[in-house]
């Protein structure tokens, strides 16, 4: 299997911030309780026309033409997500659509959660080797706040809306390792239509917060064993952007460099499979992403899942 390197990233937010302070309006809670737990001040919540699709698409326009490649380059697309707009059609297919992408080139949405961005470049991945094109198209888009049950406030304050965009090359030889797991378990569900249950949001947190330190300490533990890589050798660890304490608990009991891992959930909250593509959008606008830089991408959630990938930012790689 060939490698993939990234070649540039796009992002896109809902118009509404929902501070902290917002949601002291309607439950019982507070910017300090919110912040010292997670990490999170403020999220963005869709409303009006906005929706998975629309923020997917201006999203991978954004990413494409930062990255000068044209539609008919694009040799697959992968949304990750967990709320699309419609059971069927998958969002990427309305992607596809808005963006004149080919249509003799897989296009698909893949369901891993919060660890939907690493499933869905891995698919993606797969995808490109049997492609004579050379890029592929991957994004996270989530609306998860259509979910979320604003009468249980252990849930509702730590997710956000949101979608993040990359453009991946697929790249021979280029330094290239991925882990991927899962757990089936309903620590974190939303229970289907069918199931007669309110389609809400539904969590055991302090179960949650246990998984994920040993999956996010198992992602990062697998990829540098692959790479036979030492922490000085990662430019940039960019996580799952669930909670504050879950990274510094990781970060603490790895011995593992603080300031190489990027958190951005202040601003974006839990924005589940958007997480790390929106993370790296932000980091590339903030100019801290350049060619040929080392990232580890970790990513945990509701299955349970878990995966990683350690890639190269392409000798071209398009900043901001
Ligand atoms: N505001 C104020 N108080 C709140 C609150 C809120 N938003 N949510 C819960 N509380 C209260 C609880 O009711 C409880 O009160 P009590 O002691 O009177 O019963 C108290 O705070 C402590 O609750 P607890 O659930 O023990 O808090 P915690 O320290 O475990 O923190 C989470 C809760 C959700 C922040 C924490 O478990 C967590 O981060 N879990 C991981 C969640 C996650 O990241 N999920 C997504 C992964 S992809």
């Amino acid at each position: 299997m060939e490698s993939l390197e990234l070649v540039s990233t796009g992002g896109a937010l809902p118009k509404r911030s929902v501070h902290n302070d917002d949601l002291a309006k309607i439950m019982d809670t507070s910017d300090e309780w919110i912040f010292t737990r997670t990490g999170i001040h403020s999220r963005y919540f869709c409303g009006g026309e906005e929706t998975v699709t629309s923020l997917a698409t201006e999203a991978a326009r954004q990413a494409m033409e930062r990255a000068g490649v044209t539609a008919d380059e694009i040799g697959c697309l992968v949304t990750a997500t967990c709320s699309g707009d419609y059971a069927t059609p998958a969002v990427s297919c309305l992607v596809q659509s808005a963006l004149g992408l080919a249509d003799d080139i897989p296009v698909t949405d893949v369901n891993a959660a919060c660890t939907g961005f690493i499933y869905a470049a891995e698919v993606a991945r797969g995808f490109l080797q049997e492609s004579e094109k050379q890029y592929a198209l991957v994004i996270g888009a989530e609306q998860i706040s259509r979910y979320l049950d604003m009468t249980d406030r252990s849930t509702a304050v730590l997710f956000g809306d949101g979608a993040g965009a990359a453009i991946f090359r697929r790249t021979p030889g280029s330094l290239y390792h991925h882990v991927l797991g899962a757990m089936g378990g309903l620590e974190i569900n939303v229970p289907g239509a069918a199931s007669g249950m309110p389609e809400k949001v539904s969590m055991d947190g302090k179960a949650v917060f246990r998984f994920a330190t040993k999956a996010m300490r198992r992602g990062i533990g697998v990829l540098m064993e692959k790479s036979e890589k030492a922490f000085d050798e990662i430019d940039w660890f960019v996580c799952h952007q669930a909670n504050s304490r879950i990274i510094d608990y990781v970060v603490h009991k790895m011995k593992a460099p603080e300031e190489k891992f990027f958190e951005d959930m202040e601003r974006f909250g839990n924005t589940s499979g958007a997480s790390v593509p929106i993370a790296l959008n932000d980091m590339n606008e903030q100019h801290l992403l350049s060619a040929g830089q080392t990232l580890v991408l970790v990513g945990f959630g509701s299955g349970l899942t878990w995966g990683g990938l350690m890639l190269k930012c392409a000798p071209d790689f398009r900043a901001e």
